[in-house]
């Protein structure tokens, strides 16, 4: 990582050289890569722990960072994040379950979903985990179970603050319209009353977006709600009932670096507007809770796919490779919203460097039209054998894998930038094993 020119800019992605270099290794010393080894997935584990170190100096040490796993839910990360004092925001009962497994205490699990049902919402409760309702309903189905069952769950509720959407139509959750949370425009009184009628409905929960999202919209989307929170408190402190907000859960969102030569605000700088606009966040007032994903894994994890045929026609070459819309679903299906820069290594892993370069367009594997990676990049010749490097894929890419076509999930390898050792993080697939998933 290195810091350049204002310090609340930072580049945090990994350099291709760093990366062909670690490939290369894996594929010559370690023997990591077999031929079975159509794909394999890395993630940088060193760079995973210093973003969570970095999140704990950044913000008060009472918050609970709880890392959205749907950004990453591998097992061995999951346990790896726990290890580090970190928390889990799930968003399914399967999440949830997975968060249990890898040992998070019960209070250290947030569990969001717009849409739990009553079983999901009991099993919570009896557990202990945390739970931000989604709706009035929800709290009241939750009030309900909880006259039925012994639960130490803390109980937030989601807010949406209508300040705007960010660039990415399918990824903004603070527009006018949201399916997330209560729109607080028209609901301001009747969120008031629960607050005062529910004496356990201790939490507000704000989540702006998932990339896309200005760091200016999350801070003022995160402000009114505080300010909503603030004016709560203050009507409340006369209550004979110890209604208030304890906790203030400001989501994830914050946006990450997936261009070379781009610049996006810091964390300490997201940490640094936040208290110059919602300086009570960090009073004792509130226990902060917050929910990033993206930050965390986005910039640790690549992809190396290896290149099967190039079909060189008249106006156009084809790099056919075994990464497609499987593992990269948004930037097959919603192209102009993403990106992932990708490099080119030989087949012994050397780094493909030449100024000589040929426009190409990059397809996967999969049973249609629209499975392209890319269209009309430029790359030093590329041929059979070769392999493809992708860049920012540790967020949202295997998590949101998809079925189609039954590909083999491919193997997933962590590293420690700097130790020269390999662990194998998931294994790859095996055809077997799908047939095994349809039956
Ligand atoms: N908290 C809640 C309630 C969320 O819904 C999310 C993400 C997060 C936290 C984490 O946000 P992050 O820090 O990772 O931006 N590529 C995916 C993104 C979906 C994000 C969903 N929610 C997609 O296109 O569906």
């Amino acid at each position: 990582m290195n810091n350049q020119g204002n310090p609340n800019l930072i580049h945090s992605r990994l350099p291709e050289t760093e990366i062909s270099k670690v490939f290369s290794n894996a594929l010559n010393n370690y023997n990591r890569i077999s031929s079975e080894d159509k794909a394999a997935i890395f993630y940088d584990l060193a760079f995973i722990e210093r973003k969570i170190a970095g999140l704990k100096q950044i913000f008060p040490g009472a918050t609970l960072h709880a890392v959205a796993i749907k950004a990453n839910t591998l097992a061995r990360v999951l346990e790896k994040m726990r290890a580090m004092g970190t928390g889990a925001e799930v968003a399914s009962l399967p999440e949830l379950f997975m968060a249990q497994e890898a040992g998070f205490a019960p209070g250290n699990i947030v569990f969001d979903s717009p849409c739990k049902t009553k079983a999901e919402i009991e099993y919570a409760l009896k557990s202990g985990v945390y739970i931000n309702a989604d709706s009035f309903d929800e709290l009241d189905r939750i009030a309900a179970i909880r006259e039925t069952v012994k639960s130490e769950s803390g109980i937030g509720l989601r807010i949406n603050p209508q300040v705007g959407a960010g660039s990415i139509n399918s990824t903004s959750v603070a527009g006018e319209f949201s399916k997330f949370g209560i729109p607080l425009n028209d609901n301001k009184e009747r969120i008031i009353s629960y607050f005062r009628n529910y004496e356990w409905l201790k939490g507000m929960h704000v989540h702006i977006g998932s990339q896309g999202c200005p760091v200016q919209l999350l801070v003022s989307g995160v402000g009114r709600v505080l300010d909503l929170a603030l004016e709560l408190n203050k009507l409340l402190e006369n209550a004979s009932k110890s209604n208030r907000v304890e906790v203030f859960d400001i989501g994830g969102g914050l946006p990450v670096l997936y261009h070379p030569g781009q610049e996006t605000v810091s964390m300490e700088g997201y940490a640094a507007m936040l208290k110059e606009k919602c300086g009570e966040l960090f009073t004792n007032r509130f226990r902060i809770f917050t929910e990033f994903g993206r930050y965390i894994h986005a910039n640790a994890g690549w992809v190396a796919s290896r290149v099967e045929y190039v079909k060189r026609e008249k106006d156009y070459n084809i790099i056919m490779t075994h990464a497609g819309a499987d593992l990269f679903l948004r930037k097959c299906y919603n192209p102009a919203d993403w990106y992932h820069q990708i490099s080119v290594v030989d087949k012994h892993g050397n780094a493909k460097t030449g100024t000589d370069k040929i426009k190409y367009t990059v397809a996967g594997p999969l049973c249609f039209a629209g499975d392209i990676l890319a269209r009309d990049i430029e790359l030093p010749p590329v041929n059979e054998g070769d392999y493809l490097l992708i860049h920012d894929a540790g967020a949202y890419t295997l998590s949101m894998w998809s079925r189609y076509n039954s590909r083999q999930m491919p193997k997933v390898i962590g590293y420690y930038s700097g130790d020269d050792d390999f662990e194998v993080l998931k294994e790859r697939e095996r055809p077997e094993d799908l047939v095994e998933f349809w039956s």
